[in-house]
């Protein structure tokens, strides 16, 4: 136990880190383009938040949060999501009286007790948006045009966009009573937290991921097919904005998203022969959700995707990330006064806005030359005793091996030089 993370997490190891950074700068690039500003919210919330706003019969309340009492006896979750502590912020903050909309975008971990997987995990990374504040259908098809355009500059190819319409309060009730006719004679039949829900919420039922359900709810009627005139319309006008954006998708009327807050436009973005867990990305329109915890009737719409299930359709499809060499310059000193003087170097280089690297290990000329290869270092900085008498170091080019004599009090500006000052920075 002492040595083992807890099921379904992740140790992020120094050796992939540069696939992260990576990952999070076309990600933030790519919301600051679209005119997405960073929310940062705790990562535990009052239970309630998600009871009510993820919707109390989804499997992520019913079996999938990480629920605790905290000391002073409040009941706490660990966040399963990052729309409702948007909403929730955005309504604390006020943010309702600025100008609206509201493009909000974040970048942190989730929790949810699922069944570990490859690409599905306890601990894992969303990126997510959400534009707060209108109505309008092309911000629908922007939305999942700007997921596309993050995939497409991460190098995914074969995804599918799935697109629906799950109605709103004025059509819902109608299908809900169809879909309980539908399902009257076969109740019996369905899981245990499916008859729980044939009252509550048999739209549910059609999200359940036990096998016998799904076959009871095959041919149910699809809420797609029972619209009413407005949400028509708006789906309509979401797939004309998508066709001008030329983005495919396939609209399938049996999409239900496993969140309750979706009004209209549900969407789901998935990558062709990944296995199992091919979502890499999912949302919808909102329109409720900001009323129902406690702010004005503000509609919203959104959309996430978790990064480690990017980062592994990234590998699955061959595309490679191009490392950075860890350091730019080694010092390889010999002999305690050059060590010394090696140290001092290796700071007034960093202060400069080098990447600088020395051994503290007081290893051989040969073994630091090798440290200095697996850093992938441009340069090395060889100081020995002899070279403190003549008061200067030899600078070894690591691509031609050539070296050349330096003086030391020119050391600093010859390797900025060199190298392009602050490259790194
Ligand atoms: P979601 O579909 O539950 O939506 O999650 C979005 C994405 O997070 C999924 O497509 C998947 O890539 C990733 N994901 C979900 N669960 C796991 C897991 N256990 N392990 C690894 N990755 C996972 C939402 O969370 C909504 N809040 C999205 C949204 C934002 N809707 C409107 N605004």
């Amino acid at each position: 136990m002492l040595t083992t993370k807890p099921r379904g997490t992740n140790d992020i190891m120094p050796a992939d880190i540069s696939k992260w950074y990576y990952l999070e700068n076309v990600l933030r690039r790519v919301a600051k383009q679209y005119g997405y500003s960073e929310l940062r919210t705790p990562v535990f919330e009052h239970t309630e938040l998600f009871q009510r706003g993820v919707g109390e019969t989804t499997d992520i309340v019913e079996k999938e949060m990480y629920t605790f009492t905290d000391r002073g006896n409040r009941s706490l979750t660990l966040r399963p999501e990052g729309t409702a502590p948007t909403v929730r912020s955005f309504i604390e903050n006020k943010l309702y009286a600025d100008p609206q909309p509201t493009k909000l975008f974040y970048l942190g971990p989730m929790f949810r007790y699922d069944r570990p997987q490859a690409g599905r995990y306890r601990q894992f990374h969303q990126f997510g948006v959400e534009a707060i504040g209108s109505c309008d259908p092309g911000l629908d098809a922007e939305v999942i045009a700007m997921a596309m355009d993050i995939y497409s500059r991460l190098g995914l190819k074969d995804l599918t966009v799935q697109l629906n319409s799950v109605g709103c309060p004025q059509c819902r009730p109608v299908h809900r009573e169809e879909l309980q006719k539908f399902l009257a004679d076969k109740k019996d039949r369905l899981c245990p937290t499916c008859q729980g829900r044939f009252d509550k919420n048999p739209l549910r039922i059609l999200d359940c991921k036990s096998k016998e359900c799904q076959n009871l709810t095959a041919g149910a009627p699809a809420i797609a097919e029972l619209l009413c005139d407005d949400c028509r319309k708006h789906l309509t006008k979401v797939q004309d904005y998508l066709q001008a954006f030329g983005i495919p998708f396939h609209l399938d009327p049996n999409l239900v998203r496993g969140l309750d807050y979706y009004t209209q436009t549900a969407f789901e973005i998935a990558a062709r022969g990944i296995g199992a867990q091919s979502s890499v990305g999912g949302g919808g329109r909102y329109d409720g959700l900001i009323e129902q915890c406690g702010g004005p009737a503000i509609p919203g719409i959104g959309y996430a995707l978790g990064l480690e299930r990017i980062l592994l359709t990234m590998e699955q499809q061959g595309i490679t990330i191009p490392t950075e060499a860890k350091a730019q310059v080694f010092i390889a000193a010999l002999g305690e006064k050059a060590q010394l003087q090696g140290a001092v170097l290796a700071q007034k280089l960093r202060q400069k806005g080098l990447v600088a690297e020395r051994d503290y290990l007081d290893k051989s000329l040969k073994a630091q030359l090798k440290a200095a290869d697996r850093l992938r270092v441009q340069y090395t900085v060889i100081i020995g005793e002899d070279e403190l008498k003549n008061k200067q170091a030899l600078v070894r080019d690591m691509n031609d091996s050539a070296q050349i004599g330096v003086l030391l009090d020119k050391l600093e500006s010859y390797l900025a030089e060199k190298i392009g000052r602050g490259s790194n920075e």
